[in-house]
């Protein structure tokens, strides 16, 4: 299947059209979960009406934690499939994998020579898997939020759409491009006015499903690293390995299913989950399931997760069927990307004052 092209402009914050851009991307680590789909996949599916839309695979991002490399081409051709099994649409969207365009290793390396060493020290991500790592622990994995602020500022990005845990990634990105290069390294104009190297991209808006936690801990975090399998529901596990799952989530002992109680995380957490996957408002699960016991709960939320994650899965089973087809839209998503972030590079490099190649 051939895929047009949708004529992404060189260069500058605006795509064709004038729209804004957006740039995001899941590593290819383990099996996509929902936190992932709710928080993150599944919000940039309608942003490829009215932005000019970039989505990367992170594979050098995924390296920063030991890894098995057996897998890694697999999962990223598997995490690539599954956004498109999500509504991601190669005709609108660039989809790309991150290490196929090299500025991002080159632009990581110019805003780390500018970046302190004590902002990525204080990053909650890093002390987090740091402490898990104990003495193994990789300058990569300190490294990783220039890496993606090299990610996000390569294509000028206005907005970028990623769940809680990245919140504090993407301010960092928006002070590097602003304190770091923007107001050290600026070029003025003929008014003397300073004329941005970057695009400050926006902070981060949060919506519902931005923090979908553990099935087996209401207080931490739905995690493609946490050991037990039992506390995600991957989006390719099939209906009964999710009823399975779901059956055997933590509960409480209360009767009735209610949002905002903090005696009751896991109570928060799977009527989220419900609104989400069965599409109502938070009012109208409320409403459905304040009464309810967890023993009618379980099975209407099993039935839901099921239902909702089915289109995508036959999708995901279409995909990999045609691997010319996904590579097609890799390699352009490739060169359209590598023309826009070449573009921005190029910027970085002048304003640095590196001799330019003869
Ligand atoms: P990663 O691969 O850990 O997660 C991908 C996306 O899923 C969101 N997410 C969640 N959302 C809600 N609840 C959860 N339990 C949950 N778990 C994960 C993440 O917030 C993220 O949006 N560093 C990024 C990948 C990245 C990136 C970028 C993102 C690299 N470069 C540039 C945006 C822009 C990461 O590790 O995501």
């Amino acid at each position: 299947m051939a895929i047009p092209d949708p004529g992404i402009a060189p260069s500058g914050s605006a795509g064709p059209s004038g729209r804004p851009r957006v740039l995001s991307g899941v590593q290819p680590t383990g099996a996509l979960h929902l936190g992932n789909w709710l928080g993150a996949i599944r919000n940039w599916v309608d942003l490829q009406d009215s932005h000019d839309t970039f989505f990367c695979v992170v594979d050098l991002h995924a390296i920063t934690v030991p890894h098995e490399p057996a897998r890694l081409a697999e999962d990223t051709l598997s995490t690539a499939a599954l956004y498109l099994a999500c509504g991601i649409d190669p005709q609108r969207s660039t989809v790309f994998v991150q290490s196929h365009v090299s500025a991002h290793s080159e632009l990581c390396w110019l805003l780390n020579c500018v970046t302190p060493l004590n902002w990525l020290e204080r990053m909650i991500q890093f002390k987090e898997k740091a402490l898990k790592q104990g003495a193994d622990v990789s300058a990569g994995l300190l490294d990783y939020p220039v890496l993606m602020a090299a990610d996000i500022l390569l294509y000028d990005a206005d907005r970028v759409p990623v769940g809680e845990d990245q919140k504090q990634h993407l301010e960092l990105a928006r002070d590097i491009a602003q304190q770091r290069i923007n107001a050290r390294f600026a070029p003025r104009d003929g008014e003397g006015e300073p004329m941005p190297i970057l695009k400050v991209p926006e902070p981060p808006i949060l919506r519902e499903g931005a923090r979908v936690m553990s099935l087996t801990d209401g207080r931490s975090k739905m995690s493609k690293s946490d050991p037990n399998e039992g506390s995600r529901i991957a989006l390719l596990d099939p209906p009964e390995l999710i009823s399975r799952k779901i059956k055997r989530a933590k509960t409480d002992p209360q009767m009735g299913l209610e949002f905002g109680n903090p005696e009751r995380p896991e109570a928060d957490n799977l009527l989220g989950l419900y609104a989400l996957l069965a599409g109502r408002s938070r009012e109208a699960a409320t409403a459905e399931c304040a009464a309810m016991g967890w023993g009618t709960f379980k099975p209407l939320l099993a039935e839901a997760a099921v239902a909702a994650l089915a289109p995508l899965q036959q999708r995901y089973r279409e995909l990999r069927r045609d691997p010319r087809y996904l590579s097609e839209v890799l390699q352009q998503g490739r060169e359209r990307a590598g023309n826009v972030a070449e573009a921005t590079l190029e910027r970085v490099r002048q304003a640095l004052g590196f001799l330019p190649p003869t």
